[in-house]
């Protein structure tokens, strides 16, 4: 690639903690290249109205691994091929607004994107690609929940998060012989949820993988207690559902938003227990504390591997790919193959062995 090559970069989705490393990552090795880096501001959305890219060099970003949040603002409400727009009425509209995308693309004469983003970004990047636009995808979500890449960066921050935050219930719990169950986020897969409630000595634990039992959680809590256990933690997975039930939440939200946003599991588990048991029962959401603050050191280091791995694949070419752990090793993978899967926890996994080895009851 020529001296003067141009990359963009953008964040796609929701935040997490670790983005900032991949954006330091790329701007640094661009430079050691000399390349120049364009930062695309808040997800596609300086790409379609507002123009807003930034030029930025190592200086701009030097030690920004070590922060949280996205340095150039993400979102997940603008998605090129279906954009939400007021008519003359004031009603929102879904347009496609992709091929302005690919023009103010062009006319920027920038020559690669890297896009870094959950599965929904990663479609996005992919049918960019499939219109011409080359691109380099980097995967990101503390859900875990994306297939071909042994974890994401943003997923051991939230897991440490939500790990310390169980170590604190249990003493509020204990003093009040009470059952605490906490909501994580992770939607429709129970990484944060099994990971952070193992390593919490969680009680009980739901998933969306393991449909559950309200009167098998209640019998284990109740059995605890005849053997001197008075208090129990239960954990949540925003996406658990009962067995037979189905997925609590809280509407589409904001225009533009393609999923629906979870919640409210916590508080049905808590209501149950102490409606069957009579015990004192709280819930409490975790919520965005999970994806607030500062990366863990793994995820600064996963991430800066990331963004180096993104622009060893653009001096390749390998265009329509995506960054991926494959553990010791960072491998290129097609967003073919990713587009529309998720990772799920394996049920015949080690670390669900190991919950129920040590005890800790599932619901089923
Ligand atoms: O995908 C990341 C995630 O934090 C999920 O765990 C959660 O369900 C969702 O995003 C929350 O989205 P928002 O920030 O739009 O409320």
């Amino acid at each position: 690639m020529p001296k003067g090559f141009k990359i963009a970069i953008n964040m796609g989705g929701g935040d997490a903690p670790g983005l900032n490393a991949v954006l330091e990552a790329v701007v640094r090795s661009a430079a050691n290249r000399n390349w120049e880096v364009y930062g695309i501001k808040n997800s596609y959305e300086g790409l379609i109205d507002t123009n807003e890219i930034i030029s930025l060099t190592p200086k701009k970003v030097w030690h920004i691994s070590s922060i949280g949040g996205a340095f150039l603002g993400t979102t997940n409400k603008a998605n090129p091929f279906s954009m939400p727009v007021a008519n003359a009425a004031g009603e929102i509209e879904y347009r496609d607004v992709s091929d302005k995308v690919v023009e103010n693309f062009k006319r920027l004469r920038l020559d690669c994107l890297i896009a870094v983003g959950g599965d929904g970004s990663l479609k996005i990047a992919y049918d960019l690609f499939k219109k011409g636009i080359p691109v380099i995808g980097v995967p990101k979500t503390i859900d875990n929940d994306l297939v071909s890449t042994n974890i994401t960066f943003g997923f051991d921050t939230a897991v440490s998060i939500a790990t310390e935050a169980i170590d604190r219930l249990h003493s509020t719990a204990k003093s009040h012989d009470r059952v605490m169950v906490v909501e994580v986020m992770g939607r429709n897969a129970g990484w944060i949820a099994l990971n952070s409630g193992i390593s919490g000595s969680a009680d009980v634990i739901v998933i969306p993988e393991i449909p559950f039992d309200i009167d098998r959680i209640c019998d284990h809590i109740m059995d605890r207690e005849l053997h001197g256990q008075r208090y129990a933690i239960v954990v949540a997975a925003e996406g658990a559902a009962p067995i037979g039930g189905h997925t609590l939440n809280k509407g589409k939200g904001e225009a533009g938003r393609q999923d629906v946003i979870l919640g409210g599991i916590a508080e049905y588990v808590a209501r149950e227990i102490a409606i069957k048991t009579s015990k004192d029962s709280r819930f409490m959401v975790l919520g965005h504390l999970q994806r607030g603050g500062s990366p863990t050191t793994f995820d600064r280091l996963l991430a800066l591997r990331f963004g180096a791995a993104a622009l060893r694949l653009v001096k390749e070419k390998k265009f329509g790919t995506m960054v991926a752990l494959e553990s010791p090793n960072i491998k290129a993978i097609p967003l073919e193959e990713i587009i529309g899967k998720i990772k799920r926890v394996p049920l015949d996994g080690d670390t669900i062995r190991t919950a129920r080895e040590i005890g800790i009851c599932f619901g089923d």
